[in-house]
């Protein structure tokens, strides 16, 4: 029997949600870098998906762009029938946890059936020829419940999902293990902590705290700010995600982290500075605008990735250090107005104001 080919050498790649915050910063890599292979973007364009992220690569012959649901199962069928897709790489969901909160039945329906939609599809058009596939499903940590002070998400931490949304992603990596166990699908999960950088919707807490600092608009922090996560530039992911799809092991689960464990807290006093500086404020001067207001129901308390395995078996590690990729995001927030503006529509200044009563 062939080894089960690696390194692995996609043809034709199906990314699902390409125009959203992680899936553009991956499509901007991989597209130039990789010229012999061609690249499906299929995007519902949710409030989420942005097509002007993926402005400097819309004309290149590898690059197609298709509006659509993955869960549209005649239209994903359709896809895999034309491209004759040898990976997926899927980031396509409903991806911020406050939202989940309010509407969680929207997540059912990207994140779960959407994801046994693709598989589905992607199983029937890879009978027979599985080796040379892969199915990259983009993951998160949060899978794993809420840390306490101390310890870390490992290989062998149980599932125990907390919110609607890490529900909807952990019933989703369910079912792409049981894809692989029951139809030999060759699967490979990434589970990563929180990103940060250019292109990320400002409903998250980065681009939301840079976005009140320009304004000078309050910067909500909930509960006391003790919450803790594990940040990640967007460009460390995407490397790893290359990695991935290109060495990864099929069947392999990575876990992916910044070791970069911050307090809520300290997170946005740092960003606030890093505004101020970039503004040429005083030193401090936007501190004041943070304002604590009610916590987020069932908050998890602290996230943290052991990403040590992962390092090892993919030869990754992150290339930039928490504060020189919050500088970098500041700075390309400050210096992409046309984009900011664009995002900072209507239904988002209603989206702030449904959410955050200051
Ligand atoms: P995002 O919300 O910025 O983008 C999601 C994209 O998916 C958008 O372009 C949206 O239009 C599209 N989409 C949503 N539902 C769809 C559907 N039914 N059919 C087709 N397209 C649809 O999300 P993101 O932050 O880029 O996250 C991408 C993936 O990475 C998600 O699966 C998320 O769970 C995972 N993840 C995110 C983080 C993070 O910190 N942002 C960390 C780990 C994992
Ligand atoms: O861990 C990976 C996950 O990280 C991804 O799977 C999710 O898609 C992504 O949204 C992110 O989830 P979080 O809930 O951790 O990210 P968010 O940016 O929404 O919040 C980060 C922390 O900041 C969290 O503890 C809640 C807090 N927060 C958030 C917002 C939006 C505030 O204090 N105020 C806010 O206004």
């Amino acid at each position: 029997m062939p080894p089960r080919s690696l390194p692995h050498k996609p043809d034709c790649v199906l990314v699902t949600g390409g125009a959203g915050f992680i899936g553009s910063n991956f499509l901007l890599r991989m597209v130039r870098r990789y010229a012999e292979l061609q690249f499906v973007n299929l995007d519902k364009l949710t409030y989420a998906g942005n097509l002007m992220n993926l402005h400097s690569i819309e004309r290149e012959s590898n690059y197609t762009f298709v509006r659509g649901d993955v869960g549209d199962l005649e239209l994903v069928s359709k896809l895999f029938a034309r491209y004759q897709f040898t990976s997926v790489v899927h980031f396509a969901a409903e991806s911020h946890v406050d939202r989940s909160i309010r509407a969680p039945l929207a997540f059912v329906q990207s994140n779960i059936l959407g994801t046994v939609t693709l598989l589905d599809s992607a199983r029937r058009h890879w009978d027979g020829q599985m080796d040379t596939c892969r199915f990259l499903h983009v993951s998160t940590d949060e899978v794993f419940g809420a840390l306490g002070e101390e310890g870390y998400f490992t290989l062998a931490s149980p599932y125990a999902p907390r919110s609607p949304y890490s529900a909807s992603k952990a019933a989703a990596d369910h079912f792409v293990r049981a894809y692989a166990n029951t139809y030999g699908l060759p699967i490979i999960i990434s589970n990563c902590s929180n990103n940060f950088g250019p292109y990320q919707f400002p409903e998250k807490l980065i681009p939301l705290v840079i976005l009140c600092a320009l304004d000078r608009r309050p910067v909500p922090v909930y509960g006391k700010g003790e919450n803790v996560r594990d940040w990640l530039h967007v460009e460390d992911h995407c490397a790893a995600l290359e990695k991935m799809l290109t060495h990864g092991a099929p069947g392999t689960t990575y876990l992916v982290g910044g070791s970069s464990e911050t307090s809520n807290l300290d997170i946005v006093r740092l960003l606030l500075n890093l505004v101020d500086e970039a503004m040429g404020r005083a030193p401090g001067a936007s501190q004041e605008l943070i304002t604590f207001v009610a916590d987020r129901p069932g908050h998890d308390f602290r996230y943290a990735i052991d990403a040590r395995q992962t390092q090892k078996d993919l030869g990754w590690t992150p290339s930039y250090s928490l504060e020189a990729g919050l500088r970098q995001t500041v700075n390309w927030y400050l210096t992409n107005q046309d984009w900011l503006n664009a995002v900072n529509d209507q239904s988002y200044q209603a989206y702030l104001s449904e959410q955050y009563s200051i």
